[in-house]
This record gives C-alpha cells, structure tokens and sequence, in this order.
C-alpha cells in the first residue's frame, strides 16, 4: 500500500533523529533498519544492543509486524531497560504507517 509506505516515511522523521534506512544507512545512536522486519533481535553486528535486548535475541525472538507494534507503542515496557530513549507511539496508524514504511526496505 504505496499512501501507507508514505504516511510512513513521514512518521519516520520521529526515528531519524537516531535511526537511518535504505541505501548507505549506517549506524547512528540506534542500529541500521534496514531488513529488520523478519529479522532476529539484535542482528547489526558491532551495534551495542542493551543487554534486554540481547537476551531476548537469545530467546530466539524475531521481529514480526505484530512485535514490533508493542514495542513501537512503549519501547521501555517491551525492551528491559532498553537503550531506546524513545517514549513511543500513541496512535495505531502511525505505527501501522511506519511498519509498512520499514517492511518496503525488509524484502
Ligand atoms: C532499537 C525502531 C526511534 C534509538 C530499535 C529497534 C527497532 C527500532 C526496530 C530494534 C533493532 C534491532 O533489533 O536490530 C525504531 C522506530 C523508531 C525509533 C521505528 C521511531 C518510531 C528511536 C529513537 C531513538 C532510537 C528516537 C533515539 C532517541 C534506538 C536504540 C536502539 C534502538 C539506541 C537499541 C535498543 C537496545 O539496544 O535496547 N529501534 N526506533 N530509536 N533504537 Fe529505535
């Protein structure tokens, strides 16, 4: 759904102070998004996940869309002490928006 992935791009100004997706993106203050929708937790190699992240990577968890919305919506009660310093999503279509914005980079 093309208006979704674009209601998402604009969503994501609200990452883009600490996350980068598509071509070139690097690390910042948060890991690469790139292919991170079907991804495991944690598979950036050499970004410095929390610790309650990694356990959770250890868990085997990967990342779905319906995963990701509850962590989108309170990042700190998702993650254990999560490095995210992000307060979270109030509304159901911005996180419905920006998952679809980072599912057209996870194919
Ligand atoms: C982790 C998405 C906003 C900093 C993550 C992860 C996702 C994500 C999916 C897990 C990545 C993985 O397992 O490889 C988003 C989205 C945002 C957002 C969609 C906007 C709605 C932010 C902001 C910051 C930030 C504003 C900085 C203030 C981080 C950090 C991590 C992280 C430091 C690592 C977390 C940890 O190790 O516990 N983000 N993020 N993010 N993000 Fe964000």
């Amino acid at each position: 759904d093309m208006a979704l992935v674009a209601e998402g791009e604009r969503v994501f100004k609200k990452c883009a102070a600490c996350h980068q997706v598509g071509e070139g993106a690097k690390d910042r203050v948060g890991p690469v998004l790139n292919g991170v929708i079907g991804a495991p937790f944690g598979h950036v190699d050499g970004f410095r996940y929390s610790k309650g992240l990694l356990e959770m990577a250890d868990e085997g968890m990967v990342w779905t869309e319906d995963n990701m919305a509850e962590f989108l919506r309170k990042p700190r009660d998702y993650i254990k002490r999560t490095k995210m310093s992000f307060a979270g999503l109030r509304k159901d279509e911005e996180i419905a928006a920006v998952i679809e914005y980072l599912k057209s980079f996870s194919e």
